[in-house]
């Protein structure tokens, strides 16, 4: 496509609820409760707001002003901006990433859909805290369930970009993000009013410190990465959609504010539920599960008086979780389809159906090391685990670590000031701060969190 004849958002709402939409998903619904839980409660979440602030938002805004002005996806951004040069490689990198994630991703998405399903069959009614591990523990271990609804998951995200991301994601964003938003608004009220909601409070608000290691940083600054969908180059492709007069600044932190707020709102909804429902809040026993467990309880315990508010709630989230991730798979699926199909000279449609496929044969491995697969074990871990683990806390932070490097050292100084003030149009009072962050901060802090916990060096 040509530049000027390229499509932009209609409107600065869409501009920020299409970002909003790749960012908020499983990330932010499924991951960010196991990492809270895994690694102690509130301090984790006050280490994780400070690399959304102090790394993320920075981060956000190089990949949407690469984005804008070179109006293309990752990989061609480099090629433009850096042409003949090793930075291609951070490109790739993303699409290694992006690969990977989808991989298992789509694995987790598939499971909301089964719930979706159980959810219109109305399988939770009467049911107790009891019976939920089970429902999922055989559901999981089933050797072809989970993966039928994974294919299909993968199916619908494929054609949807192949039509060509751009025609309906700002009109779908703009009805089911508000409505996500306010189905998780009324989940938080009736969570928190549980009985035993006291002691989830607790465990989300009480900072214990002293858990506070160089692994929780590290999966700190991994889920803010991973929830934020940055270090992949997904929200380039969403930057070079922008029009010349968005604020970049104002979008990137609208964006980490939605992202955070949902993120935050989710631990609400299932710790108060985990304490309600007795489940274990070791970290051994938190585990991908944890939502598809709590849930159920929640839905009957808050509105087990009231059988079909019950079952209403219970469809929605449910559906609007599908929704979700979907908005993530497409926008990850995009940036790998978008690579693929440059670097071989392919078209979009048969670039898309060799990620597709090649994804889906990663994702059944990921699948069924839920089940036939479980005692596979590599470095100690299942494939799901492993990839998860690999993406989010090596691949994600080492992307973001150079694309903080390439804006801060690599790129002219003025092509950043230049984006970020819409040549100097916008009076941005924090340009010097992000300057410093992208030229000095986020480089050392991502490389000292990284190989203290690679085990280059330990400082804590
Ligand atoms: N951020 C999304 C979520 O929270 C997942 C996602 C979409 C993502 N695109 C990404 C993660 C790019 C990392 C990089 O569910």
């Amino acid at each position: 496509m040509k530049n000027d004849t390229r499509e932009n958002f209609g409107s600065k709402l869409g501009a920020v609820l299409a970002a909003a939409g790749s960012a908020v998903g499983l990330g932010n619904i499924w991951r960010f409760p196991i990492e809270t839980g895994q690694n102690g409660g509130a301090a984790f979440i006050i280490v994780y707001i400070a690399c959304v602030l102090l790394l993320g938002i920075p981060i956000m805004m190089s990949e949407f002003f690469i984005g804008r002005h070179t109006h293309t996806n990752t990989a061609g951004a480099y090629r433009k901006l850096a042409p003949g040069t090793q930075w291609k490689w951070v490109g790739r990198l993303g699409v290694l990433s992006g690969f990977v994630i989808l991989s298992y991703y789509s694995v987790v998405a598939g499971w909301t859909a089964e719930y979706t399903v159980l959810a219109v069959g109305n399988c939770f009614e009467g049911k107790g805290p009891d019976t939920f591990p089970a429902i999922f523990g055989e559901f999981v271990s089933n050797p072809w369930k989970p993966l039928v609804w994974m294919f299909a998951f993968m199916i619908v995200t494929h054609v949807i970009v192949v039509r060509g991301v751009k025609g309906g994601i700002e009109k779908f964003s703009k009805v089911m993000m508000p409505a996500l938003f306010v189905i998780m608004l009324v989940l938080t009220v009736c969570s928190v009013m549980l009985p035993g909601a006291s002691e989830g409070l607790e465990f989300l608000l009480k900072p214990d410190f002293g858990k506070i290691t160089g692994s929780t940083v590290l999966s700190a600054m991994g889920q803010a990465f991973f929830s934020l969908s940055l270090g992949l180059g997904c929200l380039c492709t969403y930057g070079s959609y922008f029009r010349s007069d968005t604020n970049i600044g104002k979008t990137a932190l609208n964006v980490a504010l939605i992202d955070t707020f949902v993120a935050v709102m989710s631990g609400f909804i299932i710790f108060p539920a985990v304490f309600n429902a007795g489940y274990a809040i070791s970290s051994n026993d938190i585990g991908p599960s944890l939502l598809f467990i709590t849930m159920p309880n929640v839905f009957q315990q808050a509105f087990g008086s009231m059988p079909v508010l019950s079952y209403l709630v219970s469809v929605l989230f449910y559906f609007l979780l599908v929704v979700a991730a979907l908005t993530s798979t497409i926008s990850m699926h995009e940036v790998v389809t978008a690579y693929v199909s440059e670097e071989f000279g392919m078209n979009r449609r048969r670039a898309a159906a060799i990620v597709t496929v090649a994804c889906s044969v990663v994702g059944v491995f990921c699948s069924l090391s839920f089940g036939p697969l479980d005692g596979a074990r590599l470095f100690g871990m299942s494939l799901f685990d492993l990839f998860d683990y690999v993406a989010s806390n090596i691949f994600l932070p080492v992307g973001g670590m150079f694309v903080s490097i390439f804006t801060g050292w690599y790129l002219d100084k003025r092509l950043m000031r230049d984006e970020i003030t819409n040549h100097g149009t916008l009076r941005v009072p924090y340009l010097r701060l992000v300057v410093f962050i992208l030229r000095y901060f986020a480089p050392i802090a991502i490389g000292v969190i990284l190989f203290n916990q690679l085990g280059l060096f330990r400082l804590f």
